[in-house]
């Protein structure tokens, strides 16, 4: 075989939902029931780095997450390699004299390693980020025209908060009317300098891997919730609106009633499952009560509080100042355990995990 690689490496950072996506009204092509929100995180924070290659002399396409080799046979990982490979041009390297004619991506296999610089599957949005940075890399490498919108409704069939993490700044994902999803993509609100005095705080409660992954978990809440649809149709709608202008004028009162209220509703959807499913844990609830106390004493408040399909905090503090003192506070009233010790606390633009 020809001796040749050609390789792309990107990384994409995770994203948060400040109004969360649940349910979906297509589970193969990832269609949800509501609009969502969220803020990309910087890309120095929570990321993943993805690099691809293709080689003539690769004979299958195989993946490795985090130096381990993983199955490539899903049906997610499948779909974005069939729309991109679908979508590839012609590739030239005139330096190493290697040229790919667009059919040859049919054929040619591809070798993929990523990396997350944070736990996996513990509900810190691991596969939001792998998933975009899978999808935006091959973008590259492949040559594709498309622009970041069209490529997050790719990587949304791998994963649906992925497709928010295509931008960076706050981000929404339209759900969409398409019966093929074509119009289910992510849009940019505002980028990432419009509202650059917020500081996010995420605060490690356990690294351990998520007990209900969150497709079966929302599968059971769109069949088992007597709460879900007036959630998707009579809430997140005018939350949605208002989550917008409160990001357009910077109002941070709005911002973090919002996104505290919003993601409340989301556990309370997951309570109102059968059977119940229960993602924060006593210390997710203390931290909770801790930052509502804070915020009613202040009189306004100074910190937004949201929590994904895991019990880990996300803290974001209306500035700098009170950024710091969040963290005070949060290490005085939640000291590292011995056996956990600072590694399980990420800290602003300093990401001390690992
Ligand atoms: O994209 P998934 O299947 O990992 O689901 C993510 C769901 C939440 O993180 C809980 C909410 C959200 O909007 O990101």
């Amino acid at each position: 075989a020809e001796k040749w690689v050609l390789m792309v490496t990107a990384r994409t950072p995770t994203n948060i939902a400040v109004i969360k996506y649940w349910g979906k009204r297509d589970e193969t092509l990832i269609l949800p029931i509501n609009d969502s929100i969220s803020v990309t995180l910087d890309p120095n924070h929570l990321c993943t780095t993805t690099t691809v290659s293709v080689s003539p002399s690769f004979d299958q396409d195989r993946m490795w997450l985090n130096g381990k080799e993983i199955s490539l046979q899903g049906g997610r990982f499948q779909s974005c390699l069939r729309e991109i490979r679908a979508r590839a041009q012609d590739v030239e390297d005139k330096k190493k004299g290697i040229k790919i004619n667009k059919e040859d991506w049919q054929k040619l296999n591809l070798h993929i390693a990523s990396y997350n610089n944070f736990p996996t599957a513990a509900g810190l949005a691991s596969s939001a980020a792998g998933l975009a940075c899978l999808v935006f890399s091959l973008a590259k490498l492949m040559n594709l025209k498309e622009d970041n919108s069209q490529l997050s409704a790719i990587a949304r069939q791998g994963s649906g908060s992925a497709c928010r993490s295509l931008y960076g700044g706050f981000v929404k994902w339209c759900m969409g009317k398409e019966e093929n999803g074509s119009d289910s993509l992510a849009v940019q609100l505002a980028d990432e300098k419009h509202w650059d005095d917020l500081v996010i705080i995420i605060a490690v409660v356990s690294a351990r891997q998520k007990e209900t992954s969150s497709t079966s978990g929302m599968r059971d809440t769109v069949v088992t919730s007597a709460l879900i649809d007036h959630r998707a149709k009579e809430v997140v709608p005018k939350r949605i609106v208002e989550m917008e202008d409160a990001i357009q004028k910077k109002d941070f009162p709005s911002f973090a009633r919002l996104a505290c209220t919003d993601s409340n509703q989301f556990h309370a959807v997951c309570l109102d499952t059968y059977p119940p499913i229960f993602y924060m844990n006593d210390t997710s609830h203390r931290i909770i009560s801790c930052v509502e106390k804070w915020n009613r004493a202040e009189g306004t408040p100074q910190v937004a509080y949201t929590f994904d399909a895991g019990p880990n905090a996300v803290m974001i503090a209306r500035d700098r100042k009170t950024a710091a003192s969040l963290l005070q506070r949060l290490l005085y009233n939640f000291p590292p355990q011995s056996d956990v010790d600072l590694d399980s606390y990420v800290i602003g633009d300093k990401s001390i995990l690992q």
